[in-house]
């Protein structure tokens, strides 16, 4: 069976009741200046536009000067969920009062990422009151260095439940990660000149998409898919849990109370476009399927990170273009037009178009401005009716 670029039993080491491979295209987007970098960026994903948008919006970014980023350390938090105390806050206090013991059962399960400068480093605790009475969730803050840290973390906190089941004298039921990674986040930020961007209006019209969708939550779910379109299409070029990317953007994005967005689109003093962003990033340069999955290993080399956070700061900045792309063509002239031609070929292929016929088909339906299925098969079959008729004259 031809499974493309991962080997059948390399999948089968991967998952469970493997029956094939699932190929998504990988398209690699341009123009990217991080830092005073150039970088390619590879990305897979189904949808159309997405790489010509990023690529565009990073030309934009490259006249001011391209993109600036800077995250935190690497830090993930294991949530460890008491009940049954008569005291939960007597018990917190127990359970701060041993936090060496504690930290160093977490760090005695993981020497390889304690000697890399990782490991458990903190301890917070909170007691919340719930429909099933009060609990105690004591956060493990693990430095996870340059590994996504799931495995390690949730590892760590099954480890050293016993010893808070002992201090609390209550039960321990959840021990594992929180995707709402709050101590491991990437920023990026850029100017861009107001005549790259297309002038004042457009300027004014992001701007304004921007202060929409702050206040708005149904606006900022679609503005911040757009940030993710970018973002997830990388993270899964590399092989990333893209689950926990999206889980934790979206939770991070609704932090205070209500849902907003993850970047602001601001003028500068001169009239010209700034864009800031900040959101979880839990990503890895190695472990999981990181650095077995081929397409990944070539992923990362195109891209030329070596640490989990340099890969995360890159990953913002693409957010970033990504939701500038957007925002630019929404403001601007739409984002149908763009969109379309791909849509069209798309629609052409589904209809059975084959070869040269595909880009045929699809620029007619543009120029008619009937991007449709039925339009498809009808266009399909006049031109086949015409290919014929043409070989019976030349006979
Ligand atoms: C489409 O995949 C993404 C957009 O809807 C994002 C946005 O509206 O900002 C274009």
């Amino acid at each position: 069976m031809n499974t493309g670029s991962l080997p059948l039993d390399l999948a089968d080491r991967m998952i469970e009741n493997v029956v094939g491979s699932f190929p998504v295209p990988l398209g690699v987007a341009v123009n990217f200046l991080i830092n005073d970098r150039d970088f390619l960026i590879p990305m897979a994903i189904e949808e159309p536009s997405v790489v010509a948008a990023a690529s565009y919006a990073a030309k934009m970014a490259r006249e001011g000067g391209g993109f600036r980023t800077n995250s935190t350390a690497s830090v993930m938090i294991g949530q460890i969920q008491t009940v049954g105390m008569s005291d939960p806050y007597a018990a917190k206090v127990r359970v701060m009062q041993a936090k060496t013991e504690i930290l160093k059962k977490a760090n005695d399960q993981d020497p390889l990422l304690v000697s890399l400068g990782g490991g458990a480093e903190d301890l917070e605790t909170k007691v919340i009151h719930t429909s099933e009475g009060p609990m105690l969730i004591t956060h493990l803050l693990v430095d996870c260095k340059d590994v996504m840290g799931a495995n390690a973390v949730n590892t760590m906190a099954e480890a050293v439940a016993p010893i808070i089941e002992r201090l609390t004298g209550g039960r321990v039921y959840l021990r594992i990660i929180s995707n709402l990674a709050t101590k491991r986040l990437a920023r990026a930020w850029c100017l861009v000149p107001r005549d790259a961007v297309g002038g004042e209006e457009v300027v004014d019209g992001i701007v304004k998409a921007s202060a929409f969708a702050a206040e708005d939550p149904y606006r900022a779910a679609t503005h911040n898919k757009g940030i993710l379109n970018g973002i997830i299409g990388v993270v899964v070029a590399t092989c990333n849990d893209h689950r926990a990317i999206e889980a934790g953007a979206h939770a991070f994005a609704a932090r205070n109370g209500r849902y907003t967005t993850l970047s602001t689109w601001e003028r500068s003093d001169k009239g010209d476009l700034v864009g800031s962003i900040e959101l979880p990033m839990a990503v890895g340069t190695i472990g999981g399927a990181v650095r077995t999955h081929p397409i990944a290993k070539i992923s990362l080399k195109i891209l030329r990170v070596e640490t989990a956070r340099e890969l995360g700061e890159v990953l913002a900045a693409v957010g970033l273009a990504q939701n500038l792309g957007a925002l630019r063509a929404l403001a601007h002239e739409g984002i149908q037009r763009g969109h379309m031609s791909l849509h069209a070929r798309n629609i052409a292929v589904a209809a059975g178009a084959k070869g040269q016929l595909i880009d045929q088909v699809a620029e007619e339906m543009v120029q008619e401005k009937k991007i449709r299925m039925d339009r498809a098969k009808e266009l399909i079959q006049k031109h086949r009716l015409a290919g014929k008729s043409e070989t019976r004259g030349n006979e």
